[in-house]
């Protein structure tokens, strides 16, 4: 069977592809350093960008953590298994391969039968990120993992993500007084207000803060999950769409090659394609087609992708969405600057 050849790899010290809700992850176990090394390697990833650490109980969560407190748990009950990543203080079972050094892990449990199955049948947590070559689009299918690295990874299939975009990463922290600090560093589709709900309804006292250190919070790359023709997006409303290929011709070639280790997609000659994405109007419908849409439009023939970014978008369910798109894009134009 499939799940017992996946564990028997993994026990083995191998990397395996497996489904999550989000998207499909690069699994090793994380007591096994040859695997974590494997993840890296295989990916082609940077070693400062830790990895998430997937579980399948709360108990062998607070395992992995020297804090695990009050809010932890609200969180964990209110959105586990689900798309949120707590990042809490290390505990000495995480290897700092893991974490990049860092003195803090990121832990989530996942909202899918297989990769539960699987965590449980290893019996011990996997660290997993995307299963895509750093800084490309992630990957929402078997079929995607697959064209990614070929033969060299076994895949688990367990169909197409839900959700589609990878987890919301929260850092939970607690101040002198004793009132917890979150601080997202990534946003996804557990939104601030669905965590600010969750916790109020427990009396909790916490705030948000807004921006991280930036050394606590590594693998927030300006450019990452670009797909391979490049994306064109176009703020305000919908114009003239060779005025965009026109402008792109004339920027793309003067950009750098690239932007912190992640190769920027610039074309070989003149654009003369464009293929318009048109994501649904419902965020969540949007982000669970995003990475499969940038796929099938990279490979539809056209030489350049351009999305028209309207205020609609500026709704904070869409700021999982619009984050990946920022980055997955190699140029950001305003539609009043094309009309001059
Ligand atoms: O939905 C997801 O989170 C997927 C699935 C497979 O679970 N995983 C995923 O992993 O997106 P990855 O490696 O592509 O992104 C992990 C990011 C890192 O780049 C970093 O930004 C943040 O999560 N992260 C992980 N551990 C951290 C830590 N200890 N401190 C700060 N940030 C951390
Ligand atoms: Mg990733």
């Amino acid at each position: 069977m499939n799940l017992q050849k996946a564990v028997e790899l993994l026990n083995a010290g191998q990397v395996v592809g497996f489904p999550t809700e989000t998207v499909y992850g690069l699994a090793a176990r994380i007591d096994h350093p040859q695997g974590i090394e494997r993840i890296f390697t295989t990916k082609q990833r940077p070693f400062f960008d830790p990895l998430i650490v997937h579980v399948s109980s709360i108990a062998q969560a607070k395992h992995l953590t020297r804090q695990w407190t009050k809010t932890s748990e609200v969180l964990a009950k209110a959105f586990w298994p689900g798309p949120l990543t707590l990042v809490l203080p290390k505990s000495e079972k995480i290897h700092s391969m893991i974490t990049s050094g860092l003195e803090n892990v990121g832990l989530r449990m996942p909202d899918h039968p297989m990769a539960l199955k699987l965590i449980s049948e290893v019996g011990v947590a996997l660290a997993a990120p995307s299963a895509n070559k750093f800084g490309r689009t992630s990957p929402t299918k078997a079929s995607h993992v697959q064209s990614e690295f070929g033969d060299e990874v076994f895949v688990l299939d367990g169909g197409p993500c839900q959700v589609g975009i990878e987890s919301t990463v929260l850092k939970v922290e607690e101040d002198a007084n004793g009132i917890s600090v979150l601080t997202v560093l990534r946003p996804g589709s557990v939104t601030t207000a669905l965590i600010r709900g969750a916790l109020e309804i427990e009396n909790l006292k916490f705030r948000f803060e807004k921006s991280a250190d930036p050394r606590q919070a590594p693998g927030q790359m300006q450019h990452h999950y670009m797909p391979e023709i490049p994306l064109i997006l176009v703020e305000g409303l919908a114009t003239d769409l060779s005025k965009v290929t026109a402008f792109a011709n004339e920027r793309l070639p003067q950009l750098p090659d690239q932007v912190e280790g992640v190769k920027l997609k610039k074309p070989a000659g003149l654009l003369q394609k464009p293929a318009l994405l048109n994501l649904q109007t419902d965020a969540s419908l949007a982000a669970r087609e995003l990475y499969s849409l940038l796929r099938e439009k990279s490979q539809s023939g056209a030489d350049h992708l351009v999305l028209f970014v309207d205020d609609s978008f500026k709704n904070e369910n869409w700021s999982g969405v619009m984050d990946r798109l920022r980055k997955a894009a190699s140029l950001t134009v305003s539609s009043a600057a094309l009309k001059t």
